[in-house]
């Protein structure tokens, strides 16, 4: 059966990552491992140009009817001063929002071969394996009001609402402790609740999702606590579940222990449909577009490409197939190729393309 895929580069280095993934569903394609037609589409500062919207209504219907949206990065100096309501991130967020992906699921795995390219301690990071599970379609991120109003007295006052209900955290929660079923059986939950009501909040429902997963270790933990413990040492984690803020930020810190931003993929999934068991699903790298490096055939497709395998996975239930990507990917960097922003000693520097390349002929087939 043909799986629809569609394909969101965005800005930046997106257009060049997403070439290697191309790539890649054609060779999988070519040799009768997969039945994907793909189209393809315009977000952020792209589809502003295009379109004057950071995503058109065509393109909004497609993702909706998409098997599985696939999205490079959106956002680039050229657009920093575009109205905020068609900034580039707008088109992300509207994509989070309209197809309801309230679990994002970004693992930190660290590759054998980059234990020294983090910035910890290689016996700090080494066998690293978490997974942060953020929630994506709540909280401060689209709160209401969220706005600046003038004060008529020369002051201007700015508002944004972090505001949650119990059943966005109990959703994302059993997520969380599904998840940790499979994996370390351990869920820290983090949030503010000596500060704030949501955390207070949060605390209770978590602890109440925990109390229906007696095989799993519940722990609580303060938000900027576990941003300390996350560099500290950050394998006493297992998963951790927060809220769509503290996730933004605590994914970002997670990212750096595996040596490179470059290399973080995420996932991010609906509620799966009652009759189809089908989920809307989008997978994305947690880097940027990275405007910096775009257009210079240098950027890592690593994460994009480990983004496109949690497809295989999470959307598609080709969980070898996802495991033989995810070990092309582990091979090369064992091979010693590297792209610039995780670059060694002794190590041979590869491009865009060249990476890309290298991870297809890893593959056995
Ligand atoms: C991320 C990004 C986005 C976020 C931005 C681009 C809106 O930082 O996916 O982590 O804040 O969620
Ligand atoms: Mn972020």
């Amino acid at each position: 059966m043909t799986q629809n895929l569609f394909l969101l580069p965005g800005d930046g280095i997106g257009t060049e990552i997403m070439a290697e993934v191309e790539k890649l569903i054609a060779h999988l394609n070519a040799n009768g491992k997969t039945d994907f037609a793909t189209d393809k589409g315009l977000v952020g500062g792209c589809a502003y140009d295009a379109h004057g919207k950071a995503i058109s209504e065509e393109d909004m219907e497609k993702a909706l009817l998409a098997d599985a949206v696939i999205f490079g990065a959106v956002g680039g100096p050229k657009w920093d001063n575009v109205p905020y309501d068609v900034r580039p991130e707008a088109g992300l967020l509207r994509l989070r929002k309209d197809l309801q992906l309230f679990a994002n699921l970004r693992p930190a795995i660290c590759y054998p071969a980059l234990a020294d390219a983090s910035a910890l301690k290689r016996e700090l990071v080494e066998g690293l394996d978490i997974l942060i599970v953020r929630e994506l379609t709540g909280g401060v991120y689209f709160g209401e009001p969220k706005e600046i109003t003038e004060l008529g007295n020369g002051q201007k006052r700015a508002v944004d609402t972090q505001v949650y209900e119990s059943y966005e955290i109990d959703r994302i929660c059993r997520v969380a402790f599904d998840l940790a079923r499979t994996r370390g059986k351990l869920v820290h939950s983090a949030d503010k609740k000596n500060v704030m009501k949501s955390g207070v909040l949060w605390d209770e429902i978590a602890r109440q999702v925990g109390k229906d997963y007696a095989d799993i270790k519940f722990e609580h933990i303060l938000a900027d606590n576990a941003a300390m413990q996350l560099v500290r040492n950050p394998k006493q984690f297992d998963v951790i579940v927060t809220d769509n803020l503290f996730g933004d930020i605590l994914s970002d810190v997670a990212a750096m222990l595996t040596g490179s931003l470059g290399m973080l993929p995420s996932a991010s999934l609906g509620a799966a449909d009652p009759e189809t068991g089908k989920r809307k699903a989008m997978y994305e790298p947690v880097h940027g577009s990275a405007p910096d490096i775009a257009g210079k055939g240098i950027a890592n497709p690593i994460a994009m490409v480990a983004s496109f395998a949690m497809a295989l996975r999470y959307s598609f239930n080709m969980v070898e197939l996802a495991d033989e990507v995810e070990a092309a990917i582990a091979g090369v960097l064992n091979d010693g190729l590297r792209s610039a922003d995780i670059m060694q000693d002794g190590c041979r520097e590869a491009g865009t393309e060249e990476m890309g390349a290298a991870i297809i002929a890893k593959l056995d087939f």
